[in-house]
């Protein structure tokens, strides 16, 4: 199976890439050459002399092979050329035939021709086979030259726009998520994501809180043809219904007491993309009917707004909730789940994929000290097998958490298993006096997310919190 999206050491998004592209070396600084070529040497040396005084530096060459021997030699900034050769002074048929190639070696290479006066014919020809303009002879100095300052402008903004575009596309391809998969458990994770990621399916994936679920669906979007396009996140957990609307469909001035200004929803902003739903089955009962619409005629309107609009996203969702259940208990439409999990992928928990621990450990030792500067390169056996040990309720993010906590602690080369910050259950339990009340609640918190396989709503009514509650201390412990 093609694993392209299973990279170990991809490069990390955030990474300072240096992106400035080098204008000073595009830029006027540096002088312009200009090829010129005709067989007569009276000519050469006249267009030689005019365009010195402009400032460019100049080649000449007397026969299409010459030029060619030229452009082997050095790159120019234009080339100017008569179309009639020595072998055949009319037709201009040598220097046709030398166009086709020209455009072949450089498309962005500016080639102007001259012709004979009244051959508007032959000059039209050559335009077509990629010629840039044309002048006839006996030609008129100042417009010789403006046509020439002309086309190296467009040309060097040509080639600049390129090399951007370029240097976007890689830099897009270093920020691929990085889904580090490699155990037995994973593979119909892989296997789903690789089949379905080029198709526009709406896909739900779900899995524990931390298993990875939005890195799995950046995956599915960086593997699909709207991978130029971005991807949009909405979450659904912890907005009030009126918030969460209008950062769904946006709103228009006046929509409510608050809405100062025109709003644009998250739909909108991913027209021609992805948008992804995370915490989906924390979605208001009222608020899914708008939701089955819009996936149903691709047709919204913003709060306030009567004006139908038309957007094209890729809807993929996430939830770490038991959605099926929530259906059962007539929090969450049937028919809103079957347009979501026209694919559901399920990610398993880490304490079920352990071989994965390791990869994963390293993973983030590497980002980590790249990150803090830090020279450490590996952990000690005894890390290791602490890390296989433990029973990881916040999955993968507790994880990426111990193993930045422990780059910043380590002293030596190696990381300690003390340096991850973590009691294993035996120590956490018989010293609960000994711990902070913070430390206390981080703990009851770990257990019921874990006691209720990672549903939000049933820990926290386990705790006699609320959801958003629970939504907010998850975060401030970095679960
Ligand atoms: N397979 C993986 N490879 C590399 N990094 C991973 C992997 N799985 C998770 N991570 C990292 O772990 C952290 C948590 O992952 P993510 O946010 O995708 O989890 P989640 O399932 O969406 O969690 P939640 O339910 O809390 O929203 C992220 O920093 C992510 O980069
Ligand atoms: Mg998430």
């Amino acid at each position: 199976m093609e694993r392209p999206i299973c990279s170990l050491f991809a490069r990390w998004p955030d990474d300072p890439i240096s992106r400035s592209p080098d204008y000073a070396s595009m830029n006027a600084m540096q002088t312009t050459r200009v090829l010129i070529a005709d067989d007569l040497p009276d000519v050469l040396e006249a267009l030689r002399l005019l365009l010195k005084g402009e400032g460019y530096a100049t080649e000449s060459a007397t026969s299409p092979a010459g030029i060619l021997a030229a452009l082997e030699v050095q790159d120019f900034d234009l080339v100017l050329m008569d179309l009639n050769f020595a072998r055949d002074t009319t037709s201009g048929q040598e220097g046709l035939d030398l166009l086709r190639r020209l455009q072949a070696i450089d498309s962005t290479l500016p080639v102007v021709v001259m012709t004979a006066w009244g051959s508007v014919k032959v000059a039209v020809e050559a335009m077509r086979r990629g010629a840039r303009d044309f002048i006839q002879k006996p030609w008129d100095n100042a417009r010789l030259l403006a046509i020439l300052r002309t086309q190296i402008e467009l040309s060097r903004a040509l080639r600049l726009g390129l090399r951007l575009e370029a240097e976007n596309r890689l830099l897009r391809a270093e920020g691929r998520p990085t889904l580090i998969a490699e155990s037995p458990a994973m593979r119909p994770v892989l296997e789903l994501a690789s089949r379905v990621g080029p198709s526009d399916a709406n896909v739900l994936i779900t899995g524990e809180h931390g298993t990875g679920k939005e890195v799995v669906a950046q995956t599915l979007h960086a593997l699909s043809g709207r991978a130029a396009k971005p991807m949009v996140t909405v979450n659904a957990g912890g907005l009030s219904e009126g918030v969460f609307e209008s950062e769904l469909f946006g709103h228009v001035k006046g929509a409510f007491t608050d809405a100062k200004m025109d709003r644009v929803g998250r739909f909108e902003l991913a027209d021609g993309g992805t948008l992804f739903l995370d915490e989906i089955a924390n979605v208001p009962i009222n608020l899914q009917a708008k939701l089955l619409r819009v996936l149903e005629t691709g047709q919204m309107e913003r709060v306030g707004s009567s004006k139908t609009r038309r957007v094209d996203a890729r809807v993929l969702s996430a939830t770490n909730a038991d959605v099926l259940q929530e259906v059962q208990a007539g929090r969450f439409r049937e028919d809103l789940l079957f347009r979501l999990n026209t694919i559901e992928i399920h990610i398993p928990p880490l304490r079920e994929r352990r071989e994965d621990i390791p990869l994963l450990a390293n993973y983030f030792l590497w980002r980590y000290a790249e990150r803090y500067r830090k020279s450490l390169t590996a952990f000690e056996g005894a890390a290791i097998q602490f890390l296989l040990d433990y029973a990881w309720p916040g999955n993968v993010r507790e994880l990426e958490h111990a193993v930045e906590r422990a780059v910043l602690m380590a002293q030596g080369n190696a990381v300690r298993p003390s340096d991850f910050g973590l009691r294993t259950e035996r120590e956490g339990g018989s010293r609960l006096e000994e711990l902070s009340l913070e430390e206390v609640e981080c703990l009851l918190i770990k257990k019921a997310v874990a006691r209720y396989a990672g549903n939000v709503s049933q820990a926290a009514s386990a705790l006699g919190l609320s959801r958003s509650g629970l939504y907010r201390r998850l975060r401030k412990y970095g679960l």
